[in-house]
């Protein structure tokens, strides 16, 4: 039987990403902390766990994803286990386990936008920002570019069908793709960074 410290590091193995040098590293701070209690004050006395996805929503915005480092902190905010944490950290497709580009490239790859030409989209933004599509067959299908800059990930039905193929930029839905379009976005990302 697998013990939880196994299944704990199976979870989580750090895996470096070139995206680490657009966040900054985790930190328990007596700021994060106090922002933490804030999200657990917000459920029952007793309901503590219930505030461990908040709490993995905010590391993640600030530290762009979780980190093995953090789980034991997290499990002490909401008086769960680190077990628990690592169960829901690697549940959710959403929350990553490896630090992304600066921006996060979400391809929709569900049968409308599949369809619509999502598919060939998808390679033809990886070969843009010199990914390889190979790495989006892992357990957490996730590339990043060696500059850290960009980040692809195949994704699931991003709610907005008829209008495909969809993608998003780390919290921005774009629509109707085609690699002319693609190749403009990439241009105006590139030139924020
Ligand atoms: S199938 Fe792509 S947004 Fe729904």
């Amino acid at each position: 039987m697998t013990e939880p410290t196994d299944a704990i590091s199976a979870l989580t193995a750090k895996r470096p990403s070139p995206g680490e040098k657009y966040y900054p590293p985790f930190k328990p701070t007596a700021e994060l902390e106090k922002e933490a209690q804030r999200l657990v004050n917000m459920y029952p006395e007793g309901k503590e766990q219930s505030a461990v996805l908040p709490i993995i929503h905010l590391l993640q915005e600030k530290f762009g994803y979780i980190c093995p480092e953090s789980l034991p902190w997290i499990a002490e905010q909401c008086k769960s286990t680190e077990i628990h944490v690592a169960g829901i950290v690697s549940f959710y497709p959403g929350i990553h386990t490896r630090c992304p580009g600066k921006w996060h490239i979400r391809v929709c790859r569900t049968i409308a936008c599949s369809l619509s030409g999502g598919e060939e989209l998808l390679r033809y933004i990886c070969e843009k920002v010199g990914i390889d599509p190979a790495e989006l067959d892992g357990a957490e299908p996730m590339g990043v570019s060696a500059d850290g800059l960009w980040s692809v990930e195949p994704v699931e039905c991003l709610a907005n069908c008829g209008f495909g193929p969809n993608i998003m930029v780390n919290d921005t839905l774009h629509s109707r793709m085609n690699k002319e379009k693609v190749d403009q976005l990439l241009a105006d990302y590139a030139a924020k960074a």
